[in-house]
């Protein structure tokens, strides 16, 4: 009765991965109960999380040929478009169909951008990748694409690209505040994603750098059209997460990710802790942290236990 946050199924987005060229969906060891999907597969994950009142559904894809500009991207067979299309005609009244915008899951060396001849991300060559990719997804169905590659200017050139491609009621989810995390290690399994060489210092925010950091970015993220803004990850970020609450007025996303989920899996699989306690206050924290929606790989089974 006097409870003073809540969580509600439509509040959750579960992050799927969908792979190209498998018979059986494939378990990601370091991500105990993910899975690379098949188109199949995923088919089947995405009427559960519809079924369980979750809100939201963002895909990402892994191409069976990566190349070094990520050419299965914008792909309109491309695994992730052929996805996009199934899932949208399938659940896309029950549940908001979305897309990864990136390039990190579709370039054979790893990086979220194009390079220059020196191996740099190439910020503004990337940008016209992402416009590309963005009108792809759309095309295919997306409800709503979430940038993640924190480039500048990204939000910019999708609205720009979306609009002129007859998207203009294409909302945009950016990845605002997108932190240089080693939280993110298990999901570079699940995505096959992990950088042959170098890291993402470059482009992605210090973990202690200045709050202030975070504050510009989403003022630049805002003006340049976002229509809902993330912070990622979320545990180590509370912080900003209300920051974001109590400074802008869009919804608040926040990405519970892969090491999040993985730490508690690991400390369960052991008899450590109480799994499913840990899970709800996990989440609790989030909301009550101000994000009103939360990006998590236990959607489906939170939403059925709500
Ligand atoms: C980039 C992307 C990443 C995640 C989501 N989108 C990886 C990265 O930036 O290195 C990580 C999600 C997670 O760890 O669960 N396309």
């Amino acid at each position: 009765m006097v409870a003073g946050t809540r969580l509600h199924p439509s509040q959750l987005i579960l992050p799927a991965f969908v792979k190209e060229g498998i018979a059986e969906p494939q378990a990601v060891a370091s991500m105990p109960g993910v899975y690379q999907h098949t188109r199949e597969s995923l088919r089947k994950a995405a009427h559960e999380a519809a079924e369980a009142g979750v809100g939201g559904l963002i895909l990402f894809g892994i191409p069976a040929v990566k190349d070094a500009r990520g050419s299965a991207g914008d792909d309109p067979d491309g695994i992730l478009q052929q996805a996009l299309r199934e899932v949208n005609a399938e659940v896309g009244d029950a549940i908001v169909v979305m897309a990864d915008t990136c390039l990190d899951e579709f370039t054979d060396h790893g990086h979220c951008g194009v390079l220059t001849p020196g191996g740099e991300v190439d910020n503004d060559a990337t940008l016209e990748r992402y416009a590309s990719i963005a009108v792809a997804q759309a095309e295919a169905g997306s409800q709503m694409v979430a940038p993640s590659g924190m480039m500048d200017g990204q939000v910019g050139v999708i609205r720009a690209a979306l609009d002129g491609a007859g998207f203009s009621h294409i909302p945009i989810m950016a990845y605002t505040a997108k932190y240089a995390s080693a939280f993110f290690g298990p999901f570079r399994e699940a995505a096959e994603c992990a950088p042959q060489f170098g890291d993402r210092a470059s482009h992605q925010q210090d973990p202690g750098g200045p709050l202030e950091e975070a504050m510009r970015e989403v003022r630049l993220d805002l003006a340049e059209g976002a229509d809902v803004v993330m912070v990622k990850p979320a545990m180590s970020y509370l912080d900003v997460i209300r920051q974001f609450r109590d400074s802008v007025d869009v919804p608040v996303a926040a990405y519970q990710v892969s090491g999040e989920y993985s730490m508690i899996e690991a400390a369960a699989a052991n008899g450590w802790i109480d799994r499913e306690r840990m899970i709800m206050e996990s989440l609790i924290g989030i909301r009550r942290a101000g994000a009103d929606l939360i990006l998590t790989y236990w959607a489906t089974e939170v939403a059925r236990r709500l």
